[in-house]
């Protein structure tokens, strides 16, 4: 599987600014994490213990709240401030559905992102 790294992201992300409702009238808990919550969450949360076993959020990345999606993956940030399409969190989303890259990967179950949510996390970005 492709894996790009980033460079970590200088500037604070715009979705921290929402986060402490600075942004455009958006704010995270609102907003976004209603979107990551359903389709994103199950795969990228806090480490758990099933059956015995820990769980880790895939990628090392969680998405449980903005300043775990500021903390990043194991391959760096996935947030550039102002740089939606240097942004793999704005990619991942935005691929086409058929590329191995997609989120939420296809064949689970989860619904893509609709047009009008990959919006909401462009002007986040
Ligand atoms: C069914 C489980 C699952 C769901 C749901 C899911 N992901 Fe992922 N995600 C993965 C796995 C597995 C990887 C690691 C493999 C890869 O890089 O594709 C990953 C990797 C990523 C990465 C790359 C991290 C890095 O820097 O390498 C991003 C960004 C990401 N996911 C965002 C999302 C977003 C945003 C959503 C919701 C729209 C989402 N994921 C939903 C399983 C999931």
């Amino acid at each position: 599987m492709r894996k790009i790294l980033l460079t970590l992201a200088a500037g604070i992300p715009a979705l921290i600014g929402t986060a402490q409702a600075q942004g455009p009238g958006v704010d995270f808990e609102k907003d976004i994490w209603p979107i990551f919550e359903k389709k994103c969450v199950s795969c990228h949360k806090a480490p758990y213990e099933d059956n015995g076993r820990t769980k880790k959020p895939k990628a090392e990345l969680r998405l449980d709240g903005a300043w775990a999606i500021t903390m990043g993956s194991e391959n760096g940030s996935v947030l550039e401030a102002g740089k939606a399409d240097e942004s793999e969190l704005y990619i991942r989303v935005t691929l086409p559905q058929d590329d191995d890259d997609f989120m939420p990967p296809t064949g689970k179950d989860i619904d893509p992102l609709t047009k009008e949510e990959m919006e909401l996390s462009l002007i986040h970005i």
